[in-house]
Order: C-alpha cells, then sequence, then structure tokens
C-alpha cells in the first residue's frame, strides 16, 4: 500500500510534468525507473513485494498511459492526432476490467471523466454560476450534478458513482434520469438544478415532467446551458446540443424564462421555469 501510494503518483508526477511542459516522455525512462525500485525491493529481501508490485505496476502504467491519452487528447495539433490518441485509448481500456465499455458506455464516459471533472470546465464560468444559483433557497435537487454542485446543501442526482463520490456533500443519490420516474416523493424541493446536462438526455419531455412533480408548489427549475458546447470530447455523448431557443420549443407547454449572460467570452444561457405556470397542456 505505501508503495502504491508514494511511488505511483511519484511516476504520475514525472509524466504530468513532462507533458504540460511540452516534453516528450519516454516510457522507456519510467520503466527503468520501476525497475530500480523492484531491484532495490529484492535487494532488501522483499521479493513478495516486488512481485506484487510488478504485477500492480503493469496494470497501474496501462491506465497511466489511458489517462495520458485522454489528456493529450486537449492538447492534439489536429483531427487526425486526436483520432489517433482516441484509438489507442479505446485499445488500452479494451484491457483493463475496470475500463471495459468505455467510451461507448455513457456511465462508463462519465466515471472516467470523473478524474479532475472539477477543474474541467473554467472556475470564472463556475463561480458566476455559482452566484446565479445562490438565490435559491430551500431544498435543492441538482440533476447531473457531477461531482461540482452549484448549490450548497443540495440532493446531489447523477447516474456515475464516480463523478458523486468526489463531490462536496452528504445526500447523495446515483440514479439514470432517463429512468421514467425520480426517486423522489411529490413536492419535496423548493427548486431543482441542471447545469450543462440537459444536451445528455433523451426523454427530457418525461424528466421535466418528473421534475414538475417534485416541486413543491412554490418551487421552480434552473437549467443552465452553454451557448458553445462546452468540449468536443463530450459531444460524443450528446443527444442534442440544446441552446435556450431549443429549450423554449421544448418546454413550450411550461412558463419558462430564458436569458442569455456573457461570462468572458462564453455566453450561457439560463432557463428558469416556475412550477406554478409549468403546467402541462398536452395532458
Ligand atoms: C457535462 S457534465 C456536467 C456536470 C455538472 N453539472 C457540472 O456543471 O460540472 C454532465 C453530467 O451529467 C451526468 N449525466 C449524463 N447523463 C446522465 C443520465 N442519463 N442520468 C444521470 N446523470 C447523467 C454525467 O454523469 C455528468 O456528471
Amino acid at each position: 500500500m505505501k508503495l502504491k501510494q508514494l511511488v505511483i503518483p511519484m511516476t504520475k508526477y514525472i509524466k504530468t510534468f513532462l507533458l504540460t511542459n511540452n516534453m516528450k516522455f519516454t516510457k522507456a525512462d519510467i520503466i527503468k525507473n520501476i525497475e530500480k525500485k523492484i531491484q532495490k525491493l529484492i535487494k532488501l529481501g522483499k521479493t513478495k513485494e516486488a512481485l506484487k508490485f510488478r504485477h500492480f505496476h503493469s496494470q497501474e502504467d496501462m491506465r497511466d498511459d489511458f489517462y495520458n491519452k485522454l489528456f493529450m487528447w486537449g492538447y492534439a495539433k489536429d483531427k487526425s492526432e486526436r483520432e489517433k490518441l482516441f484509438k489507442e485509448a479505446k485499445e488500452i481500456a479494451g484491457k483493463i476490467p475496470e475500463l471495459k465499455g468505455w467510451p461507448s458506455n455513457a456511465r462508463k464516459f462519465w466515471d472516467i471523466q470523473s478524474y479532475g471533472w472539477s477543474g474541467k470546465i473554467p472556475k470564472e464560468i463556475r463561480l458566476f454560476i455559482k452566484k446565479e444559483l445562490g438565490v435559491l433557497k430551500g431544498k435543492n435537487l441538482s440533476l447531473g450534478c457531477g461531482s461540482y454542485p452549484y448549490v450548497e446543501d443540495s440532493v446531489l442526482l447523477d447516474f456515475s458513482s464516480e463523478m458523486l463520490k468526489s463531490a462536496k456533500g452528504s445526500k447523495k443519490v446515483v440514479h439514470d434520469l432517463e429512468e421514467k420516474k425520480l426517486p423522489f416523493k411529490d413536492d419535496s424541493f423548493d427548486s431543482v438544478t441542471m447545469v450543462f446536462v440537459a444536451d445528455y438526455i433523451k426523454n427530457l419531455r418525461n424528466l421535466f415532467q418528473e421534475i414538475r412533480r417534485v416541486l413543491n408548489k412554490d418551487g421552480r427549475l434552473m437549467i443552465v446551458q452553454s451557448k458553445k458546447p462546452i468540449d468536443d470530447f463530450y459531444r460524443m455523448h450528446e443527444k442534442k446540443h440544446l441552446v435556450g431557443v431549443d429549450l423554449k420549443k421544448i418546454l413550450a407547454n411550461f412558463g419558462v424564462d430564458v436569458e442569455e449572460k456573457k461570462v468572458g467570452n462564453r455566453v450561457l444561457v439560463f432557463v428558469e421555469a416556475k412550477k406554478l405556470t409549468f403546467i402541462n397542456k398536452r395532458r
């Protein structure tokens, strides 16, 4: 355990350092380093530990390679380099049991994205949304919250248990938003928030009905979307890129307000619907 804690983070650190400084790391260097450590353990008579470490490292090494490919994807110079990295990452994922299903399985995809998720959306955007949603009072339900709840003390819901693991909060619910029912009683929340989530949900109409059901009579729904996709990489699980106008159409039977707000060079779309005016005329 100590070895894992000390050596692996060190090799990860070296790799990340080399990558972020645009230096090429050679895998051979890292393997040489690991081998040296294994030899040292053997010299100390710790053969069992050395063998365990080698086995652990071969898997861990592949896992590192996988994450490095994803990391480098963000810095690739063109489409063909991105495709190459993606293909290589997919091949590695097929060999590691815990990565099986990546990237086609949506839940697995987001589990993997959970690694350092909070930092993947610029801080100024996070803080802006946090401030805007700060007006909400009472019990909030955060749908598809990932690892970043914008509203304190919310009930956090996501289908990725890995995302939820790193989210700050005590009330966490693992649930797929494509399911027919939300796992809550009628009239149980003062607000429901959905930030950068609507694009990934196929059955939005059903979800909106359910949101209406779980909101109390003065409750409101707040949806935040980015006008431009937040990152091309996540688009592979997008059902449709929705902006305010599309959401307005989907929510046409409900009373909605749509407002665009600029944060730096990004335009955010805030959609707000109140339960009282949130009437489904098609019933
Ligand atoms: C782009 S991330 C946004 C996360 C968070 N709201 C934020 O702003 O950082 C999309 C989130 O939606 C979740 N998600 C996608 N499809 C889902 C589904 N069908 N059911 C529940 N959660 C889902 C993902 O796991 C992920 O955490």
